[in-house]
């Protein structure tokens, strides 16, 4: 996966989320952001997805330009699949619904094909028994991993997670991370935001970190971990490291 992304800046009225935000990733195949709140991971993983829409600059994903169009940006977020730190499932639906509407709602899948895809997907993760479960009845992990389920079904491009770990305790935590690492494995394309440094610095091919609005640092895990440059990311990663 190749990223190329020139003086992106994105304005909330007056306020600004990201901020003459350049990076060139060359290829990787997991892409982790790390960075304090509010420095603007989940701003730049909407616009990465088409989920929002630069105020300027140039955004290159798998050597395309990012559509600018509604109808463009309809079939990028359709080719790409997202999850986010948690309320990702419909509540009222069963497991295996909030995974077979979408295929035939936003994929046209066939009642019959969502099904199977669905069962598929499910069953991958080793949650074919919870299918029939309301997310209720789940718990935080099983629920992200049926949320990581229902994003990789139609086989996305580039999955996107936004802090898909941050409302688990560390057990559950420990199941999403492992799902995650699997599908990098198997090849899946990956953008995550993430708080854990030790999961970002053993998957990740690329590490950037973002602070008030643009990278302060990006390269290998081992440069970005083991030999930052930027004092700003060099000081987060002394705190957030150090218990
Ligand atoms: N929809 C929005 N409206 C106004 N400000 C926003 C919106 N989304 C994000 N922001 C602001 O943009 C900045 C970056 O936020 P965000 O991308 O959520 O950072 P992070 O994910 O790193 O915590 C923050 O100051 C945040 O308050
Ligand atoms: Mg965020």
């Amino acid at each position: 996966m190749k990223l190329s992304v020139t003086s992106l800046t994105k304005h909330y009225g007056a306020h600004v989320a990201l901020q003459d935000l350049s990076i060139e990733v060359p290829t990787a195949r997991v892409l982790c952001l790390i960075g304090p709140s509010g420095g603007g991971k989940s701003t730049f993983l909407r616009i990465l997805g088409g989920l929002e829409t630069p105020s300027s600059g140039a955004v290159s994903l798998l050597g395309e330009a990012l559509p600018e169009s509604a109808d463009g940006l309809l079939t990028h977020r359709r080719r790409n699949g997202f999850l986010f730190q948690q309320f990702n499932l419909f509540p009222h639906l069963s497991a295996l619904r909030n995974l077979t509407l979408p295929l035939e709602k936003v994929h046209g899948q066939n009642p019959t094909e969502a099904l199977s895809t669905a069962r598929a997907a499910l069953d991958r993760f080793g949650l074919i028994d919870h299918a029939d479960k309301l997310p209720s009845q789940l718990s935080g992990g099983q629920q992200q991993r049926v949320g990581i389920a229902r994003a990789i079904a139609a086989g996305p491009r580039i999955l996107f997670l936004d802090e898909p770990t941050s409302a688990l305790d560390p057990e559950m935590t420990a199941e999403v991370l492992e799902l995650i690492q699997e599908l990098a494995a198997e090849g899946q394309n990956i953008i995550l935001s993430t708080h854990e440094m030790g999961f970002a610095r053993a998957v990740a091919d690329h590490v950037a970190f973002l602070a008030a609005g643009h990278i302060e640092e990006s390269g290998p895990p081992s440069q970005v971990f083991g030999n930052p440059t930027s004092p700003i990311c060099q000081r987060f990663l002394s705190r957030v490291m150090r218990y």
